[in-house]
């Protein structure tokens, strides 16, 4: 898990992108149910990280085996974006569809970096729809168009807990809490097609 400057974003992106096509084109399960939900899941990473903005305030990356599996982009608040100015904004985030818990901790370094910046840990995101049980299970609240984060409000005392300057999730311990690639991934040729 690391901050990216401009340059390391925007190959990671593109790394990120070849290995979710290599995905797709081995195509979803046999399950129609599954095989649509699996199609709906590869259409949004593929939309969020294509127009994914590099130049962002921030840019995290999480990788696995030196693959990016999971970004995130934040801004301060600023013109155009959400009204609330005590929070950074989430502009995108996106994991790969075959890991399990690069969301999570991205989430907790993007609220790390607020805590670092000056904003509490608080984090402010437009959420897509299919995205909302997500935010929902790391703390977020829904406040009008937006979804919210507050690490310290009382709501989320069992949720989050701070360590020094870096949030963590409270998360269950049977749960497994690592980062990992589900199954096996196709991984495309590392070098990636320049689009
Ligand atoms: C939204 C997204 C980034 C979440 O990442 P993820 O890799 O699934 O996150 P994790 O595996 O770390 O899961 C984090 C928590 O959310 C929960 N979660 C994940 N998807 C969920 C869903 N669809 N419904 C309910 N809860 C969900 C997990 O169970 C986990 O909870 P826990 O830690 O308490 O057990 C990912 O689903 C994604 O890339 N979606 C497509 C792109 C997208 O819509 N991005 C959002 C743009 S606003």
């Amino acid at each position: 898990m690391r901050a990216l400057n401009a340059d390391e974003a925007e190959q990671a992106v593109r790394r990120f992108i070849a290995d979710v096509r290599s995905l797709a084109d081995v195509g979803p399960s046999s399950d129609v149910a599954t095989s649509r939900q699996q199609k709906e899941r590869l259409r949004n990473t593929l939309k969020i990280a294509g127009q994914l903005d590099e130049g962002a305030d921030f840019v995290l990356g999480c990788f696995s085996a030196g693959r990016p599996i999971g970004l995130i982009t934040l801004n301060r608040p600023g013109e155009g974006g959400s009204p609330n100015r005590r929070a950074l904004e989430i502009e995108d985030f996106v994991t790969h569809p075959r890991s399990s818990g690069a969301g999570s901790a991205l989430m907790e370094q993007a609220a790390t970096v607020s805590q670092r910046q000056g904003y509490g840990g608080k984090l402010v995101v437009l959420a897509q729809d299919g995205s909302r049980g997500a935010y929902e299970a790391m703390g977020f609240i829904t406040e009008g168009i937006w979804m919210t984060l507050n690490p310290s409000s009382p709501e989320n005392r069992d949720r989050w807990r701070l360590e020094g300057d870096q949030w963590r999730r409270r998360k269950d311990p049977t749960k497994e809490s690592t980062v990992r690639i589900t199954r096996d991934v196709p991984l495309a040729p590392s070098t990636p097609p320049t689009p």
